[in-house]
């Protein structure tokens, strides 16, 4: 349609018709299913809020959604179509890796390929527009939403938020297989006090703009058609009413022009924040601060036409907020198909087919961290008597929080595939997740203590008479995600148990970690010669799993979040600051920054990761030592695999700014490279260095570079030492 004709249906409708389009529910108040994402409040219908309903959240299959679009629209007096919207997080029914996994591969091609697949069959069940991607900057693994993040690194953030985006949307919305994608949660929502779901989050404006705001720009640097708007207060003001962050800064200074969503609920729940008297003033707020769709209460469908008549909101206001959910439509080309790629035939065809599995597996492989090998005891020699063993060992909930699985026989186990691939291993269960007393949402293996005392024992026996040993151990799959945020981050004490009886017998053990999160390893690390994370890989996991462990696939991933050495030493990052009394990892007791418990570095850095083969790095060398504002300084180093076998590396160059008006991080990422090696090649690596990356809030808040030394750290992970001086003049 053209805009023009989008103008005219727009002075062609009711206020009531307007109102509507800023509602969007679940299709349960159409007379269909769907899943509850959120809590359920109190919803007491007149009936009216149903019949000119803007969108639709959490509806999909292709034949419901065809069907619910044509009743709607059949009755809608401008035969406005529905959208329909879900979260497609990490892959639809092809599950990929979570997001904190995929952002350890360090390529984000891999995370907008996952997109890809992702929106083909998503858009094949009737989806046109994803709750994602997700780019809250997250330093706190006590947060449960950290498996959403791609990562604790701004620049990691923004390029695979950038990267999804262009996966879900392509060139061209109304092209078969691309969808909407949503940017969230705007804004600052990883950042909550203690680590606590929903908290309020206190971010100076330099660190917020320089630091957090990264991660969105990057999706509307791509050109997302949405944003939702955050659960969380900014500073004690609530992002749904939060007009500064909302006009100022997303729309005004980001160039953000597309629809703003609320979060579920989150209109209604400024009344809880306290900001709100009730629901009227909810929606009053929410609309002054340019929140488009109210998503699952009834405060805009109840209040707004008062509200306009009591002048406290305007007309204007209303037909900004409709003019632009109606372009979002109009992009999607739904005016002119409706059904925009809903297809029966689409959906057998697409739906877990070998190539989407494929891409799957692959992206799995790449996700999954080699954290320690000693004596190279991965990947498995398969002469030796092998036991496979631990709660994961034959476990198809190896997909993280945010999946929505089927059928999850679509998902084989580690003991399925070993059995595929005639891997000659014993097994034994050992412990179950979380033991007899815990009691997690829908977490429902049960066992009594005399049953969970009687498997320990048998596996601790088959322990004694194998070679080696693989545990397969993690974090129950809805310990992470929403509404998970946990004080303590340890493996559950049950298997802690199973780790210590198995490598008091057993010298030879791997342990392989699922976790949407990391999990303290302080104590397990020394207990066993090999830890592979694997995260929550997806579908396709424990195949890709089996790949790393035979060696079929070398493990090239690097930590795209530091691991800390005990929950209490949340929230850790590689970005620190030097203080006034720096400190002294070797000094016993001295006047310095950190703790005299614990170390204050991470137990494992940002950009660790091990492969199965060796590498070395050249002193890095600069073009110059000498840069003004318009040019560049190229920093060179040679990396040389010195194993026996191909292998990928990823050279990380962190920049220092030695002194400045305001203090600076002791390193910054500012650039990568993956790059593939065989055994006993070497390769040249250039990475550059431009003013932009220079730039930070300085003294006055102006955004700019300052002259003066500056450093670059060029290595294999965050603490590389390698590092080459440069001025900028
Ligand atoms: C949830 C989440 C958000 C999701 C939305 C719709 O509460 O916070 O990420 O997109 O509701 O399910």
């Amino acid at each position: 349609m053209k805009h023009s004709e989008l103008i005219k249906l727009l002075g062609e409708m009711s206020l009531e018709e307007k109102i509507g389009q800023m509602c969007q529910l679940v299709p349960d108040f159409l007379g269909k299913t769907g899943e509850l994402t959120g809590p359920l409040g109190h919803f007491v219908l007149n009936g009216n809020e149903t019949k000119l309903l803007g969108s639709v959240l959490n509806a999909n299959g292709a034949e419901n959604v065809m069907k619910l679009q044509d009743e709607f629209m059949k009755n809608h007096p401008h035969n406005i179509p529905l959208l329909f919207m879900m979260d497609v997080i990490n892959g639809y029914e092809t599950i990929f890796p979570i997001p904190l996994a995929q952002g350890c591969s360090f390529e984000p091609e891999l995370a907008k390929e996952g997109a890809q697949v992702a929106s083909k069959e998503a858009a094949a069940e009737g989806i046109a527009v994803t709750f994602s991607p997700m780019a809250d900057m997250v330093t706190d693994a006590r947060w449960g939403r950290v498996m959403e993040t791609p990562s604790e690194d701004k620049l990691l953030n923004y390029l695979f938020a950038k990267a999804m985006v262009e996966g879900y949307q392509g060139d061209d919305l109304t092209k078969k297989g691309n969808i909407g994608a949503c940017i969230k949660h705007f804004a600052g929502y990883g950042a909550p006090e203690g680590g606590k779901e929903y908290y309020n989050c206190e971010i100076s404006e330099r660190t917020f703009m320089e630091d957090y705001l990264t991660g969105y720009k990057g999706a509307i640097d791509a050109g997302v058609t949405m944003a939702m708007t955050s659960f969380n207060s900014l500073n004690r003001i609530p992002s749904t009413a939060n007009e500064w962050l909302m006009k100022k800064v997303l729309r005004e200074q980001l160039g953000f022009d597309g629809v703003l969503i609320s979060d579920w609920a989150a209109v209604g729940e400024l009344v809880n924040h306290t900001i709100a008297q009730d629901e009227a003033q909810a929606a009053e707020l929410s609309v002054n601060a340019s929140v488009d769709i109210d998503m699952m209460t009834l405060c805009y469908s109840h209040n707004l036409s008062k509200l306009v008549e009591e002048g406290r909101i305007t007309i204007e206001q209303i037909d900004e907020c409709t003019l632009r959910i109606l372009e979002l439509k109009n992009k999607l080309g739904l005016f002119e198909n409706p059904y925009k790629d809903a297809s029966v035939e689409d959906e057998k065809k697409l739906i877990l087919c070998d190539e989407h599995r494929q891409k799957a597996r692959k992206a799995a492989a790449k996700t999954m961290v080699l954290l320690k090998n000693d004596d190279k005891i991965l990947p498995l020699d398969l002469n030796k008597s092998t036991a496979f063993m631990g709660p994961y060992a034959d476990n198809r909930q190896i997909y993280g929080a945010w999946s929505w699985v089927d059928n999850e026989n679509a998902i084989k186990t580690v003991r399925e595939i070993a059995g595929e691939r005639n891997i000659k291993v014993s097994f034994a269960k050992g412990s179950t997740v979380l033991g007899a007393k815990n009691r997690v949402k829908s977490y429902t293996e049960q066992m009594t203590e005399q049953e969970e005392n009687k498997l320990l024992e048998e596996t601790i026996e088959l322990a004694k008479c194998s070679e080696q040993v693989v545990l397969f151990v993690g974090e129950y799959r809805l310990q992470s995600g929403e509404a998970s945020s946990r004080t303590d981050i340890e493996l559950p004490k049950i298997q802690q148990k199973l780790i210590d009886e198995v490598s008091k017998v057993n010298d030879n053990v791997v342990l392989v970690v699922f976790a949407g999160r990391p999990l303290v390893l302080t104590d397990l690390l020394p207990k066993v010669k090999s830890v592979l994370y694997a995260w929550f890989p997806g579908t396709e996991g424990a195949n890709a799993l089996m790949d790393i462990l035979t060696g079929e696939q070398s493990p090239s991933a690097k930590l795209s979040i530091s691991f800390p050495r005990c929950s209490s030493q949340c929230p850790v990052s590689y970005r620190s600051f030097s203080t006034g009394r720096p400190s002294d990892a070797n000094a016993e007791f001295n006047y310095a920054s950190g703790y005299i418990d614990c170390p204050i570095t991470p137990l494992l850095p940002f950009g660790y990761g091990l492969t199965y083969t060796d590498f070395e790095i050249s002193k890095v060398t600069l073009s110059g030592n000498t840069m003004t504002e318009n040019d560049t300084i190229t920093a060179t180093v040679t990396v040389t695999n010195t194993g026996g076998r191909e292998g990928e590396q990823v050279v990380q160059l962190y920049v220092q700014d030695v002194k400045a008006s305001v203090i600076r991080p002791t390193r910054e990422l500012k650039a990568f490279k993956k790059i593939k090696l065989s055994a006993g090649e070497s390769a040249q690596v250039e990475l550059s260095v431009s003013e932009e990356m220079l730039r930070f809030y300085t003294r006055d808040m102006s955004f700019k570079s300052e002259k003066g030394l500056f450093r670059v750290y060029v290595g294999f992970d965050s603490t590389t030492d390698n590092f080459a001086e440069f001025s900028l003049v």
